[in-house]
């Protein structure tokens, strides 16, 4: 039977899963991940404080081994993520820095990084959560050091490093149309006129039943895709309270469907990635407590209602 990658093909679209290191251990869940899916993105491997542990000494170990595993199982690959305020390195976090200085090491960081990744990611998220919830800039360190203009110069900085890799700005509690995703509307469009390279808008899909789904998923898609830009959803996961049971599970099977059709409606919306598959593997319950059963497969690696419901909207496609 046709995988869901095999099924978003059909449209020239992919249909991934993040994996983080640790799990290319657990054989089973790797070969599945590998056999279903047609990209990945590395959970960890490829952020700051993994990539520059040391300032200017890089380490693509970690990196490398998601790179092998991609090429091994035939999976494209996105790159995350370049900018973040979540992660750095303690040496970074914990310095006082000059503008030039921060510049320079932000620099230094992104062409070393997309340097050694090119070829082998498809794209970057290249500036992760930038923008706070009423959108406004949130405050990280580039932010209150360099000012604003670090996105362009970063975006600016990553094109010279790799002239074709897709270049995109990510973001959760973006999904739906809001003060949040109105930010970024603003910040694409002018990016656009001030010709900064800007190829994609990522949209994490971080959604938690009890909050209800977004709304305006399509329309809000749509809007950034009339800007120029690809958009995909990045780090789905549809968390709920637990314990699981059946209404709960069947109404995640709605909304995963409903967001696969919103991206399957949107000719720029290019993919569809799934933050690990499985409940077996799922950051959620570390941080939410009393959440989870988030993904579409559950800890046994069994297929849950949410698998049935994207598989029938690729199929309706
Ligand atoms: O590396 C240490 C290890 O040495 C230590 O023994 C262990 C004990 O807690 O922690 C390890 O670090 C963990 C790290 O993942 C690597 O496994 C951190 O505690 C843990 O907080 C961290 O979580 C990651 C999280 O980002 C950090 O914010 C998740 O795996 C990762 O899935 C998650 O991904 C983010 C995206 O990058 C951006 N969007 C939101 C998404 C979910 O938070």
């Amino acid at each position: 039977t046709r995988t869901l990658d095999d099924l978003a093909r059909q449209s020239g679209r992919y249909f991934g899963s993040a994996v983080d290191n640790p799990e290319l251990a657990d054989t089973e869940y790797a070969d599945l991940l590998g056999r279903e899916f047609g990209s990945t993105t590395p959970g960890n491997a490829m952020k700051w404080y993994a990539t520059e542990p040391q300032r200017g000494v890089f380490d693509f170990t970690a990196g490398d081994e998601i790179v092998d595993y991609a090429r091994a199982n035939g999976l494209k690959l996105r790159g995350h993520t370049l900018l973040w305020h979540s992660q750095l390195p303690d040496w970074l976090s914990s310095g006082t820095w000059t503008k030039d200085e921060l510049r320079s090491i932000l620099k230094n960081h992104i062409t070393h990084v997309v340097k050694h990744y090119r070829g082998k990611v498809f794209a970057w998220d290249v500036a992760n959560e930038i923008m706070n919830e009423d959108g406004t800039y949130r405050e990280n360190i580039f932010y209150k050091t360099i000012g604003p203009g670090y996105i362009a110069d970063a975006l600016r900085w990553a094109r010279a490093a790799d002239p074709k890799v897709k270049l995109y700005l990510n973001d959760y509690n973006v999904d739906g149309l809001g003060a949040k995703s109105d930010a970024y509307y603003a910040l694409i469009k002018q990016l656009k006129a001030d010709r900064v390279p800007i190829d994609g808008f990522g949209l994490q899909g971080h959604l938690a039943l009890q909050y209800g789904l977004p709304g305006g998923i399509k329309e809000n898609l749509q809007r950034f895709a009339d800007l120029g830009v690809d958009v995909a959803f990045t780090e789905l996961d549809i968390r709920m309270i637990l314990p699981a049971d059946e209404a709960k599970l069947a109404q995640q099977a709605d909304w995963y469907g409903q967001v696969t059709s919103a991206c399957l409606a949107v000719k720029r919306c290019v993919g569809i990635t799934v933050w690990g598959y499985s409940d077996r593997h799922s950051w959620i319950p570390a941080v939410f407590e009393g959440q989870g059963a988030a993904l579409p497969w559950d800890e046994n690696l069994q297929r849950k209602p949410a698998y049935d419901a994207i598989r029938a909207a690729l199929l309706a496609a």
